[in-house]
């Protein structure tokens, strides 16, 4: 966008050295728009969406974004306290408990071992206001953050933009696993230009859908003692668990790798971003939390190193958005004091979304073209694939024209492909998608 009524109006010139630089992306929202005028098969929504029926015994087919039923009454009967007054800054104080117990029974089989280092989530506007706190509380101006290239772009503003900060990435896979080594090395090259690095891992990955295997883990973690050790000096994980839970591989660690990285090093400190707007379907209750993972043998007292924390980030919180919402807080309560029924309801859309996802997977390693590249997905919302010798673009916009079918392309670095949000096309249109990107993929590759 050009800001040429801005200009006009006598406004640009006003802005803020941010004002002027910061802007919403350009690419997602227009592939968002048209898709909403012209697709049939729109695969560029984010959000778990598909016929009602899919989720809800008896419901109607008309498409929804999905829901867990169970948290609409858990606003009904709010006493006044809980819909009208503010909320503490940091959160209320019963969320902050039960997202804790919620962390520790996520991360099952770690749980003891976690449970010493788990500091109590401050809830947050949504994971973006947290991954916003965590980095304006880590990274100053020109502070290189460390990031797999396939990222989600919103990192882009909140680092650059907002911060001042700059992103660099290494390559997500080295052949079918995550690149531990790639990772690594990027980390060692920071830190010989940094008293201390920050890395944001993502997993299940906003735009790759990849979870990396149980075997993975244990390089990874080594990797990061290595970097710590050779260095001298510390790394700062930002884990973005925004899609935490929706996995579909047995095979893929079953778990956040905040577990791992807990107590891993001294000089190791896991940031822990999580919340309700996929793992409980409620996007727009903007409700998300962050939890440090501190050594367990830390001679500091823990209530105090709390109070600090809370401090420091309760001035963020207090100086940008003042708090969260009072009666969403209030409701995930409740609804976090019956956690079976409200876990058995996501199942059903895990179920939902695992079944789309193996299908497309099969679809995608039968076609086999040498233009694309699935990339391996087995968890979250998304699956990418690496396009060669077409600009993404330009399928993307073939694939709209033509086949009346919506994904988001990327063109950006060495990365050109397109991202494939299965989480919002129904199982019976997979197939007609598959083809339709083949399709157009064939028919650019014969210069059609
Ligand atoms: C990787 C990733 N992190 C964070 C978010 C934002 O989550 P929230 O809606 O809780 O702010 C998204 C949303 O698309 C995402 O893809």
């Amino acid at each position: 966008m050009e800001f040429e009524a801005l200009k006009k109006a006598g406004i640009t010139n006003l802005l803020s050295t941010l004002g002027k630089s910061i802007s919403l992306p350009q690419g997602i929202f227009y592939w968002l728009g048209r898709a909403k005028k012209e697709a049939d098969i729109n695969a560029t929504i984010g959000s778990a969406r598909g016929p009602e029926s899919e989720i809800i015994d008896g419901a109607p087919d008309t498409p929804v974004t999905f829901y867990l039923p169970s948290l609409r009454p858990a606003f009904a009967g709010l006493p006044s306290e809980d819909t009208f007054a503010y909320a503490p800054i940091t959160g209320l104080p019963d969320l902050r408990k039960a997202w804790r117990n919620w962390i520790l029974r996520k991360l099952h089989d770690a749980r003891d071992r976690v449970d010493p280092c788990l500091t109590l989530p401050i809830i947050t506007p949504g994971i973006t206001g947290g991954l916003h706190i965590a980095v304006k509380l880590f990274v100053d101006r020109d502070e290189v953050v460390v990031s797999p290239d396939r990222l989600w772009g919103n990192y882009r503003n909140i680092v650059e933009r907002n911060i001042g900060g700059r992103i660099e990435t290494f390559p997500f896979f080295d052949g079918e696993r995550f690149n531990v080594r790639g990772m690594q090395r990027k980390l060692l090259d920071t830190l010989e230009n940094q008293s201390k690095a920050v890395l944001m891992l993502n997993f299940p990955n906003n735009p790759v859908g990849y979870l990396p295997r149980r075997d993975t883990i244990p390089a990874l973690v080594q990797a990061l003692i290595d970097v710590v050790e050779t260095s001298n000096k510390s790394v700062i994980i930002l884990v973005d668990d925004a899609y935490e839970g929706y996995i579909y591989d047995p095979d893929a660690v079953q778990r956040s790798i905040f577990a791992d990285l807990c107590d891993a090093h001294r000089r190791i400190l896991p940031i822990k971003l999580d919340g309700a707007s996929k793992e409980f379907l409620f996007y727009g209750g903007r409700i998300g939390a962050l939890s440090f993972g501190l050594p367990a043998a830390l001679d500091v007292p823990r209530d105090q190193l709390q109070a600090e924390l809370d401090n420091k980030i309760g001035a963020i919180i207090r100086s940008t958005v003042s708090n969260c919402a009072r009666s969403v807080q209030a409701a995930l309560v409740k609804a976090l004091g019956q956690l079976d029924t409200v876990l058995a309801e996501r199942q059903n859309v895990i179920d939902v979304l695992a079944r789309r996802a193996n299908l497309l997977r099969t679809l995608l390693a039968e076609a086999r073209l040498p233009q694309l590249k699935p990339l391996p997905f087995n968890a979250g919302f998304f699956c990418f694939c690496d396009v060669d010798g077409i600009s993404a673009e330009a399928l993307a916009d073939h694939l709209m024209t033509r086949y009346r079918t919506a994904v988001v392309p990327t063109e950006s670095g060495k990365v050109n492909g397109i991202r494939i949000a299965f989480c919002s096309v129904p199982e019976t249109q997979i197939p007609a998608l598959v083809q339709a990107v083949l399709s157009a993929v064939g028919d650019l590759a014969a210069g059609s």
